[in-house]
């Protein structure tokens, strides 16, 4: 598999359940290594900042939206983000207030994660990746626990969010219509990733 993300680019990921996309997901997020193969983070190989510097780079410039489970059940949503953001070593209560109020749950501040709904949690999840200021953002179905409504919900805050920020963004999903969000389309299948249509090809 050969995979090129251009700075300021988002790039959906998509294809049937077991094709790798986690997987893929999880080596650029450092949770896996690779058994073989290299992995360049703008611009720098990753087996040479060394495994604390590899995990340094990542507590500060690569956020993570999973599926769900994305945040401490003993925090507050507002200290959530706020510890996201202070271990990214850019605190901001000003801004993580914004970031929260733009994506709905400004009034949520002082619930637990387990006294929101699902949707509203996602855009915890969102608001704390948003707030760390991310250089690399990356999402594994980040609607895939949702129902319809809030699915379209939390999709239009969080493709809104990347463009707006001009974030570099790999995002795997199963909704093409979602997908169709990002700069570009890839299907992953038998370990490897093709474009979608014409329109996804990467530029030459
Ligand atoms: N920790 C693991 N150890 C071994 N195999 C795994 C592990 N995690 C996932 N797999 C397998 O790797 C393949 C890809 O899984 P995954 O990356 O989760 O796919 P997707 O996210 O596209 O559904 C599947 O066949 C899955 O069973
Ligand atoms: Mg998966």
């Amino acid at each position: 598999m050969d995979l090129t993300v251009t700075q300021g680019e988002s790039v959906a990921i998509v294809g049937p359940s077991g094709t790798g996309k986690t997987t893929l997901l999880n080596i650029l997020n450092g949770l896996l290594q690779p058994d073989a193969g290299k992995l360049e983070v703008f611009g720098r190989d990753t087996a040479t900042l060394g495994a604390n510097g590899w995990a340094r780079w990542r507590r500060n410039h690569i956020a993570t939206v999973f599926q769900d489970a994305n945040l401490i059940p003993t925090l507050s949503l507002g200290r959530n983000v706020a510890f996201r953001s202070a271990l990214a070593g850019c605190p901001d209560v000003e801004g993580e207030r914004a970031i929260m109020d733009a994506l709905g749950i400004g009034r949520l501040m002082d619930r637990y994660p387990d006294e929101v709904s699902g949707g509203e949690r996602q855009r915890g999840a969102i608001a704390a990746a948003f707030a760390m200021k991310p250089r690399l953002l990356l999402a594994d179905e980040p609607t895939g626990s949702l129902d319809e409504a809030s699915s379209q919900r939390v999709a239009e805050l969080l493709f809104g969010g990347i463009r707006e920020r001009q974030l570099t963004a790999v995002i795997a999903t199963h909704n093409l219509e979602f997908a169709r969000q990002c700069d570009r389309v890839l299907q992953l299948s038998g370990g490897r990733l093709r474009p979608v249509s014409d329109r996804d090809a990467p530029p030459t």
